[in-house]
């Protein structure tokens, strides 16, 4: 294998990330995958809009057809966002024999049964570590290394933005609104931060977590979700004076043989290792059976950290190609699935 084509689709904050990447690293990457990597087509909604890194501006386009019809490219990297056009997107380039990664954690709780049946159909790979807490490794963790353990419980901080703002009212007096413009700036919430804030994001982490951890798929409709919008500067103060930190924690337990999954705004006592989670970080503890307690920190969101997985998933896909195998680190049980294909 001499050489591989990539297609993006988005060229926002984390599309961005990964350009700037590849650029910079080119010459490493390579000598590490041993082919040339090319980034043939970069699908955006407005070529006009002025971007933070130079790109051939041949190569940007607004017709999906050019990037996800194209023979010659063998790998996507969905970076866009949302579900309905990434949903067809992904399955159309799945059935056009492409490799896929994404950063995409709306569609992946919902439909990422469906479309990993349908890259292991077509003997492809989909990779989806930066859909959840951006830089750290949590998937490639579950998947992999923890894989020989029942897992009994999982607590993290899952969602940047929503730490971002409460860790910027709690020391620094910021507003909500103001730690929430700060939180967008910087590229940390989604396209509609409604979703940070009001814990949905946090809630579709959880589940694609909790789907690798017991093997068991888990339904958004199932999940207990309680963000942030209620939570004020006073409650912020009071819980200080008392010696805790408020959090948006999620929190995912088998109890009795049942799943259940929450998250919600949480008093943890000052000295909890939660409770210093500052900023976009995130944290995940896993209880498991045989091996106890573990925590993964680190940068949650943003674009180099959320770059640095998207292109480690690239990374593994190369490594498959080369070998002929396909990966995607996740165990897939048979089982009746809800398929979005059926309703389109
Ligand atoms: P942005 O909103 O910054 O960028 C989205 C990009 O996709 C833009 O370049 C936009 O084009 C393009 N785009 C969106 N819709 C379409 C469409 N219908 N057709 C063509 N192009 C389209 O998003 P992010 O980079 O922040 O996020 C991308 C994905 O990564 C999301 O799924 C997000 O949840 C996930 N993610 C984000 C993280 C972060 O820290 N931001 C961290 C982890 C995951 P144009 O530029 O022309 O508007
Ligand atoms: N909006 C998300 C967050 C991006 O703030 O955590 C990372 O998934």
């Amino acid at each position: 294998m001499e050489k591989v084509s990539i297609g993006l689709l988005g060229f926002g904050t984390v599309g961005t990330g990964v350009v700037r990447l590849l650029t910079k690293e080119r010459e490493r990457l390579e000598a590490r995958t041993g082919c040339t990597i090319q980034l043939k087509k970069v699908l955006v909604r407005n070529k006009n809009r002025p971007r933070k890194v130079l790109i051939d501006n041949r190569n940007l386009t607004t017709n999906a057809a050019e990037v996800l019809d194209d023979p010659e490219i063998d790998i996507i990297i969905e970076l866009m966002g949302g579900i309905d056009e990434a949903y067809r997107y992904i399955l159309r380039a799945l059935n056009h024999k492409k490799h896929v990664i994404t950063a995409n954690k709306d569609l992946m709780a919902s439909y990422g049964d469906e479309l990993l049946m349908e890259a292991k159909k077509n003997h492809c790979d989909l990779y989806y570590e930066a859909s959840v807490a951006g830089g750290i490794p949590i998937l490639r963790t579950l998947t992999d290394s923890l894989a020989a353990d029942r897992i009994q419980k999982m607590i993290g901080i899952v969602n940047g933005t929503t730490n971002y703002i409460l860790s910027k009212m709690s020391h620094e007096g910021l507003s909500y609104e103001k730690a929430l413009s700060s939180a967008q700036a910087l590229g940390f919430a989604e396209a509609d931060p409604t979703s940070d804030v009001e814990g949905l994001d946090a809630a579709r982490k959880m589940v694609i977590l909790s789907h690798l951890a017991y093997s068991i798929p888990v339904k958004l409709d199932d999940v207990k979700i309680t963000g942030i919008t209620d939570v004020t500067r006073e409650d912020i103060i009071y819980a200080g004076k008392l010696g805790y930190t408020i959090k948006l924690v999620g929190i995912s337990e088998v109890n009795n043989g049942a799943i259940d999954v929450r998250v919600e705004p949480t008093l943890l006592p000052d000295g909890h290792p939660l409770a210093s989670v500052e900023n976009e970080n995130n944290a995940i503890y896993v209880y498991g059976t045989a091996l106890g307690e573990t925590m993964y920190y680190g940068p949650g969101a943003g674009e180099g950290p959320t770059a640095v997985s998207v292109m480690s998933d690239l990374l593994s896909v190369i490594r498959n190609m080369a070998l002929g195998v396909t990966g995607n680190h996740i165990f897939l049980p048979k089982r009746e699935m809800h398929t979005r294909k059926e309703s389109l």
